[in-house]
This record gives C-alpha cells, structure tokens and sequence, in this order.
C-alpha cells in the first residue's frame, strides 16, 4: 500500500524523561499543531526529532518503540547537531534572514556544514522507509535541502514541500553566503508551496535572479524538470476549536475566569518567545492605552502567554529578559491593590485552558513583526461560536492576507495598536457580530483538512503532468 511520509525537523510530540520513564507532550508551534491531525491515517508516517538528546543506544530503542507505535519514527540529533544545525543554521541563520531580521543572523561555516549534515541524516533515514510510489512530504527551513537530496537517490519519486515561515525579497535572501545550494536544495521537490502570494513570488524571483533556471508563470524549469510553485494558505481543525467550547473541562476553566475577572475586559496575547511575534511592541502599545486613557486602569486586562522557545539562543534569551523587565515596570506602575494591568504567564498551557481563553477573551491580539501565517489568529476565530469578540492582526502576518475583518495593524504603529486596543473596547455587538462571522466562515471553509487535500491533489496532477512531458 503507498503511504504518504511527513518529514519535519520536530515531530508533533515532544519527550521528556521523568524518572528513568520517557513521557510525551504535544509540541507547540504551528507545524505541529496544524498537522497533528492527519499524520494517523493509514500506514502514513512522520519522520522528525523528538526534542530531546538520547544518547544511550537502548534508551533509543525504548523511545523508538513507543513512538513507532503512533506512526513517529525519530531522528536523534546530538547535542553538537542541536547547537549547529537546530539552534545554529536553522535558528541563527535561516530564521532572522526569512523574518526580515538580517541584523540578527550569523554567517557561520559550522552552522552550515552541521546544517547539511544533518539533512544528510534525514535522508538516510527516509530511504530505510521510503518504497517506489510512496509520496514525501517535507516541512519547512531546517530541511530545505532534503528535496534535491532524496531526489538524487530517487529519480522517480513524488516529493512535495511546505514552508510554513515567509520566504523572504530576494534582497534578503541573497544575504546569505549558500543562497544557491539552498535554492538546489527546494528544487529538488516537484511542488512547492507557501503560505502567501507574496512568498511564492518572493522564492521565484530568488531562483530566477541566482539559478541559472528558468520560470514561467509559477513554474521553474531546472535539470529537466519542472517544478510547481504555489500558494497554499494553511488552516486548522476548525471543528476542534469550535466544539472544544462546549467541553466540561472547557466550561469549567471558563467559569472559573469569569470569577476572576468579574469586571474585567479581557485582551489575549499567545505566542513563542520570539522576535518574530512583536511581544515587546504590544507591551509597548499596551503601556501607551494606560497612560492616555486611564479611565481603562482597573478594567482591562493584557492575559498574556508566552510559550519557553529556543532558550538557548542569545536573541532569545535577551528577549525574555526584557519582557520580564518590562512586564514588571508596566505592573507596577499602574498595579492597583486589587487589580493587576497584565497577567503573564511563561509557559505552555493544555488545549482546554487556550480553548477556554479562546472563548472568554473580548479581544485577541495578535502583532507579529512577521509571521509565516499565524494559526492563533484562527484559533480565536474558530473558537467564538457566539461571533462576538474583535481580532486585532498585524498586516505582517499570512492570516491577515484572509481575515481581512480583523482591525488590521502595522506593529510597528505603536500608537495604531493603542487606537486598535480602544476601538475594539468599544466597538458595538453587531459590528462584532458582522466580522466574526465572515472571518468565521473563512476560517471554517479553508480548514487544515481542505488545506491538505488542495496540496496532495495539486502534487499529484504535477506528478501526472511530469509523466505526460517524458
Ligand atoms: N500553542 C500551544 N501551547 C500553548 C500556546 C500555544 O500548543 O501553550 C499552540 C497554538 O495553539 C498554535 C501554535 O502553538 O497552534 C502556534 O502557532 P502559530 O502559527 O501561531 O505560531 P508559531 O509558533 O508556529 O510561530
Ligand atoms: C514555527 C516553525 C516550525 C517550528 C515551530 C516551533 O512554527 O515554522 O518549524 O517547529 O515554530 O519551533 P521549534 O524551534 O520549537 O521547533
């Protein structure tokens, strides 16, 4: 039977080790949430790290074991791979360069020849699986080189890519010393998607101007072969989200909230730690609302998670130390004996407390400086069955592109966040009720199980449409 193989660099569980006993916990971060759902049919399976350095050989057998059982097959990263080519290449390299960030990335020959290596490694891995017929899967920047590598091993194969982060202008792109090895890299896929237009452009602009190929409309001739580059807005279990809200746990966690904030007005913030996010600019603009209106002192409130991410990174943890420097100032500022201006909370939550924030937020703010797409914008969405409560959403994030009844921001607009803050306190029911439900129905239709459908269909018309030109 042909199986589909997903390959990313985290797996969509995470473990940890308790006792000599190696426990599991979903991992957070839109990848993993968004296709945790479909990975279970058939004898599909999904190749990635699971989070964690094993060294002892038996230790990763019992690991291996337990999650062969749930359709995982793990790659074990060693602690110089971890540093190199996860928290180095993918993470000091990649990522500031695709986020528009450049200042921030390091050009380092280590993080790369780590970085290659390792996608070395998943493609050894995925040939021990891998049989004529079956379709691979590969998802996102720390394995970009993987398509042309497995297609060099096997021609014939169908092989699609996702990215889930932004591809950046080509001006950004060319910062980087091994642009046309990454570029050979993707193009060794047959399809190609991104999560925006502009990101689909952005990539054949970068492999018409580098490579010596060339493109016609979304299509990239190279080697002989023609590769299909597409937009492929991803969504998420629309159902999940909306049926969650009348789970019991669900509905106790929001009793118990709306106990606590009795009078409060409430403002959802929920990210990883990163840059990307814009957690600072939002403390910033939410700073600005109490100093011009404090007729809001003592009646909104910033409930704010930040979820621990690549700690290891020194961007990252400079970040978390001024988040909670200015977090402290912002409360103790305008504190009152009885009430707090923001509840933060640094870690990660179960679904039932985010469903239950999900529903009881009056507003849900979202202000990524960029952001691939963005899927707790539709979460919020997802979970308002009554369509009231407003969405505030950076223009820099994909979403934006198809939640366009959100109040739109620039996040670096400190005072447009503030304005957005007080036009969301304020705005009547019905006009809630109108965006809510256009949002809705976007967010409903172009759900994760569509979203996936539209890309393996897509791959396999490319496939049809290679055989037809043989
Ligand atoms: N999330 C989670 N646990 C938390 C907070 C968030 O699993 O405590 C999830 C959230 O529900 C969402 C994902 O993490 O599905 C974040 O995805 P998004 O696309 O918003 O950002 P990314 O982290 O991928 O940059
Ligand atoms: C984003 C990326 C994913 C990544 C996730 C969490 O969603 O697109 O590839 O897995 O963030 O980041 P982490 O570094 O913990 O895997």
């Amino acid at each position: 039977m042909r199986k589909t193989i997903i390959v990313s660099n985290r797996l969509p569980v995470k473990i940890s080790e308790t006792e000599g006993d190696y426990s599991l916990q979903p991992s957070e971060g839109g990848l993993a949430t968004g296709l945790g759902s479909i990975y279970r049919e058939g004898n599909n399976i999904w190749i990635g790290w699971p989070g964690q350095e094993i060294t002892d050989q038996k230790e990763q057998e019992k690991v291996t074991k337990k999650l062969r059982k749930m359709n995982l097959m793990p790659v074990y990263l060693t602690q110089d791979e971890i540093n190199n080519f996860y928290e180095g290449f993918s993470n000091e390299t990649l990522w500031p360069v695709f986020h528009y960030m450049a200042v921030y990335a390091h050009y380092e020959q280590t993080y790369w020849d780590a970085y290659y290596q390792v996608n070395k490694k998943f493609r050894d891995i995925i040939m021990k699986v891998a049989e004529p017929g079956d379709t691979i899967w590969i998802h996102d920047y720390q394995l970009l080189l993987l398509p042309g590598m497995i297609r060099a091993e096997m021609p014939e194969i169908s092989i699609g890519f996702f990215q889930h982060i932004p591809f950046p202008s080509f001006e950004l792109f060319r910062l980087i010393p091994w642009r046309a090895e990454i570029l050979e890299g993707m193009l060794g896929a047959d399809l190609m998607g991104f999560h925006t237009f502009d990101d689909t452009r952005h990539f054949l602009n970068a492999a018409s101007r580098i490579l010596p190929v060339t493109t016609t409309a979304n299509v990239v001739s190279y080697n002989d072969r023609a590769i299909v580059v597409e937009t492929f807005p991803m969504g998420i279990d629309y159902n999940k989200y909306a049926e969650m809200g009348s789970d019991p746990e669900v509905l106790q966690q929001i009793k118990n909230l709306k106990e606590n904030f009795q009078n409060d007005r409430l403002v959802l913030s929920i990210d990883r730690l990163d840059y990307s996010k814009g957690i600072l600019q939002r403390l910033q603009a939410f700073e600005l609302l109490l100093q011009l209106h404090p007729e809001y002192i003592g009646k909104v409130v910033l409930y704010m998670i930040v979820v621990p991410s690549r700690d290891q990174v020194p961007q990252y943890k400079e970040l978390r130390d001024e988040i909670d420097k200015q977090v402290g100032n912002i409360n103790a500022r305008f504190r009152t004996l009885a009430w707090h201006p923001i509840q933060y909370f640094y870690r990660s939550f179960p679904l039932e407390t985010l469903s239950a924030l999900y529903n009881f937020a009056d507003i849900c703010l979202v202000t990524p400086m960029r952001d691939g797409m963005n899927l707790v914008s539709k979460e919020y969405v997802a979970s308002r069955n009554n369509n009231d409560g407003v969405l505030i959403l950076s223009e820099m994030a994909g979403a934006s592109k198809e939640l366009i009844d959100a109040i739109i921001v620039n996040p670096n607009n400190i005072g447009a966040i503030t304005r957005a803050i007080v036009d969301a306190l304020n705005m009547p029911l019905p006009e809630q009720q109108r965006r809510m439900k256009q949002m809705r129905t976007v967010v409903a239709k172009f759900n994760i199980n569509h979203w996936v459908k539209l890309f393996m269909t897509r791959l396999q018309e490319v496939n049809e449409m290679q055989q037809n030109m043989l």
